[in-house]
């Protein structure tokens, strides 16, 4: 008998953690049958060997695994092999960002954004997908976290931007390619999310956001709840929370040149 899995990257901390406490939890909300175990990612032990023994409900399997290079995933892949689950769930939610202009970075800071926002994200897909399988619990879906800022260019924020860009256009059309499969593919896009994402985004200099976004952030745990009840109607995509809707539109409308110059006044 094959176990029926959920695998979430990022699962460390941060919203990648709040899907795994809500999805252990979960009693019928979201999946008629919990899954049989969750595969929790992350390159800290320490990190998913705590939340993997505070949960009790469902058993959580932590994998330390480097995603932005090559060895990260194959141990992903060889384990699949290895143990042949049906995997009912993906979610990549590992990523990251460094704030600054891009002529102050170095090659590896650029390298890595790419690497696990983009290149990690897709080859998570290709590996998962041959062993997701519709089941009596539902539709194989796949969750994968962009950001608004992949809505328009970030000078200041250049590469994560660009990469959310690759997340949200790359989602879309695995939505397309893997629907006669029948799996389910749906990018989020957040705003500011109350995570340790600003404090590595700025290298330790803010906790928290401290510009106009502090206004907008919202709860990890709320975006979670959303994500997880949009993907099982078949959405394609969730834009969260209304502000950010706000956003996307004029992303759609004004002309980007514009919104160029006003972020730059
Ligand atoms: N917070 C926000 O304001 C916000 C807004 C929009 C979108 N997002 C997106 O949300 C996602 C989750 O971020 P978060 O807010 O939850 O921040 P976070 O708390 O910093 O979580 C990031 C997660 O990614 C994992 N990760 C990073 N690099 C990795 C690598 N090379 N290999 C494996 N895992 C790696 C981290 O685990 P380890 O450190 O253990 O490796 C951690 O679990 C990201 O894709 C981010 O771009 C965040």
């Amino acid at each position: 008998m094959h176990q029926r899995i959920a695998i979430i990257t990022g699962s460390s901390s941060g919203i990648g953690k709040a899907f795994l406490e809500l999805l252990a939890g979960d009693k019928g909300e979201f999946y008629k049958t919990p899954f049989d175990e969750i595969w929790a990612v992350g390159r800290r032990k320490d990190a998913l060997d705590a939340i993997a023994s505070s949960v009790s409900s469902v058993k959580v399997v932590p994998i330390a695994a480097d995603l932005s290079g090559d060895s990260g995933i194959r141990t992903i892949e060889d384990r699949l092999k290895s143990e042949e689950p049906v995997v009912g769930l993906l979610i990549n939610s590992a990523g990251m960002g460094i704030k600054g202009a891009v002529m102050d970075k170095t090659a590896e800071t650029l390298d890595s954004t790419v690497s696990i926002n983009c290149s990690a994200l897709s080859r998570m897909i290709r590996i998962t997908v041959p062993y997701m399988k519709k089941t009596e619990a539902g539709r194989p879906a796949i969750i994968n976290i962009g950001s608004s800022a992949g809505f328009l260019p970030q000078p200041g924020f250049a590469c994560y931007a660009a990469s959310k860009s690759y997340v949200i256009s790359f989602s879309r059309a695995m939505s397309c390619e893997l629907k006669p499969k029948g799996i389910d593919v749906m990018v989020v896009c957040p705003g500011p999310v109350a995570t340790d994402f600003q404090r590595r985004a700025t290298e330790g200099k803010e906790a928290d956001f401290t510009d106009w976004r502090k206004n907008f952030v919202i709860d990890p745990v709320k975006l979670s709840r959303a994500s997880l009840k949009a993907s099982r109607k078949g959405r394609k995509i969730l834009v969260y929370p209304f502000s950010q809707k706000l956003l996307h539109l004029a992303s759609k409308i004004v002309p980007t040149s514009w919104i160029l110059a006003f972020m730059g006044n």
